[in-house]
């Protein structure tokens, strides 16, 4: 019996994802480089081998995989895809479908799909996000690429998904590049949320000088509330590990530098490039670079020094705890508004007619940022698919305003104390500017005419688009 499936590449991801596949009751072939892998592989997989083809060629492998034939890449992103692409071209047929499942660039994707078009081959890029557990038992998956190819991978893919009430956390998003784009402001809208739940670690650690075990407690009790969610889980069990060398919580000894591969940053280049604000996340990719400057930070404390705490001492501990909570939920409505707007704006752009409920369905189970919220999200736009931002809608609206006082009340006891909260600041940032009908760009209109001639709308609609400055920089 042929396999409904095939997968390149056995690392942790690809191993996981193939365990899975088969666990769900679907045939799969498997290949990896070096045959040895696939034989570990397989003596791991216990009685899920019954369902696994190991292969040692790409011929036996292809051979092997009901046509049109589903093939996964599951291999590091970047020039391997490619050439792992070249070696496997020439022994496929019309309609066979190779997956790059890696965390792609979706530019790379929308070149790989139409560099396989005269072939009468095809190409899903296709978002998987969870991580290793994710991967084995229940990962979102974020697909893209022609409808037919999508068919063809529906069943196997819906039987993987992450379940949330019964409903399977995969989809197709559109063509080509619309998978990997959705998955890139995934890991962007990620970045955010981990930097505000940092920023407000901060808060607790620096602000009210409590230990790594008490902060746990705090956010144990906010994951039984509004903020129930995946990363406030694991924060939660992070804090409260020990480090087996010295003793101390395990939070305590890990240097304050933080890795980046690149899902943020492109996520805030691609906002950049459609005008879009994505400040969330700008702010979130912007600390993390920041970070790894410890040696300047180091060398900058003892010339600055610290600002003098303020009025810590007599802070109303349990009042500033609950203020804190309200303040997470507001960035986060911040960081997310921003993604989805993102999303809405990238749709018309690429010309992918993205599901914005579809998408925050998906999100709500298997993936890193998997919430409560997201299924308020849900909820949001189902309602109203086509609002122009999240923040508009009912709910969300009420829940601006609800948690409007404490967000402001958290950055100003942030900024008297010298801690950074650039992330939880952008959010409040956009709020009074996104509502604010009457802006001060009127300024910048008035000083780019002044300096470059450039003109201006008028707010009575005449046609003088001009102001009278003179000759501009000559007359001084
Ligand atoms: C996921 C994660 C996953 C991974 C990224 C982010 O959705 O499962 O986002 O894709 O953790 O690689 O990584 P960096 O923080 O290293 O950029």
């Amino acid at each position: 019996e042929q396999a409904e499936i095939g997968l390149i590449g056995l690392g942790v991801m690809g191993a996981n994802l193939s365990l899975n596949i088969a666990e769900k009751g679907n045939r799969i072939a498997v290949f990896n480089r070096t045959y040895a892998a696939t034989e570990q592989f397989m003596k791991d997989a216990g009685e899920l081998a019954d369902r696994i083809i190991p292969c040692k060629t790409i011929e036996e492998f292809v051979a092997a995989i009901r046509p049109p034939r589903p093939i996964i890449i599951m291999i590091k992103a970047g020039d391997p895809v490619d050439q792992q692409m070249e070696l496997l071209k020439p022994h496929l047929e019309k309609n066979d479908i190779m997956i790059d499942a890696g965390n792609a660039n979706f530019r790379d994707t929308i070149r790989r799909f139409d560099s396989l078009k005269d072939s009468g081959l095809t190409f899903i890029g296709m978002g998987v996000s969870g991580g290793e557990e994710g991967a084995r038992h229940g990962p979102s998956i974020m697909v893209g690429g022609t409808e037919e190819s999508w068919k063809r991978v529906e069943p196997v893919l819906t039987s993987i998904a992450a379940k949330f009430n019964g409903e399977p956390c995969v989809d197709w998003l559109g063509n080509d590049g619309a998978g990997h784009f959705v998955k890139t402001i995934h890991n962007g809208i990620e970045y955010a949320d981990m930097q505000m739940i940092a920023e407000i670690y901060g808060i607790l650690r620096d602000g009210l000088n409590m230990s790594a075990v008490e902060i746990a407690d705090v956010f144990a009790k906010w994951n039984k509330g509004r903020l129930n969610s995946y990363l406030i889980e694991i924060t939660e069990k992070v804090l409260r590990a020990k480090d087996p060398i010295s003793g101390r919580p395990m939070v305590d000894m890990i240097v304050d530098k933080a890795g980046q591969k690149g899902t943020g940053k492109w996520s805030a280049i691609e906002a950049q490039n459609m005008g879009v604000p994505a400040t969330g996340i700008e702010a979130a990719v912007a600390a993390r670079s920041l970070s790894s400057f410890k040696d300047q930070r180091e060398a900058a404390e003892k010339i600055l020094g610290l600002p003098a705490s303020g009025d810590h001492g007599n802070v109303d501990r349990d009042k500033l705890i609950d203020d804190l909570e309200q303040a997470l939920l507001a960035g986060k409505i911040g960081a997310y508004a921003q993604g989805f707007a993102v999303m809405a704006e990238a749709s018309k752009e690429f010309g992918w007619s993205l599901p914005m409920p579809t998408i925050a369905k998906i999100w709500r189970a298997g993936c890193i940022i998997r919430s409560q919220f997201l299924d308020e999200i849900t909820s949001a736009f189902t309602k109203d698919p086509d609002v122009a931002n999240l923040i508009v809608t009912p709910a969300f609206a009420d829940m601006v305003k609800d948690t409007d006082g404490a967000l402001r009340r958290v950055i100003s006891f942030a900024a008297l104390g010298g801690m950074p909260v650039p992330a939880l600041a952008s959010a409040l940032g956009y709020f009074d500017a996104y509502r604010r009908g009457r802006g001060t760009a009127n300024l910048i209109q008035a000083q780019r005419d002044f300096f470059g001639a450039h003109g201006f709308d008028r707010t009575d609609g005449a046609d003088k688009h001009h102001g009278p400055w003179g000759s501009g920089l000559a007359d001084f």
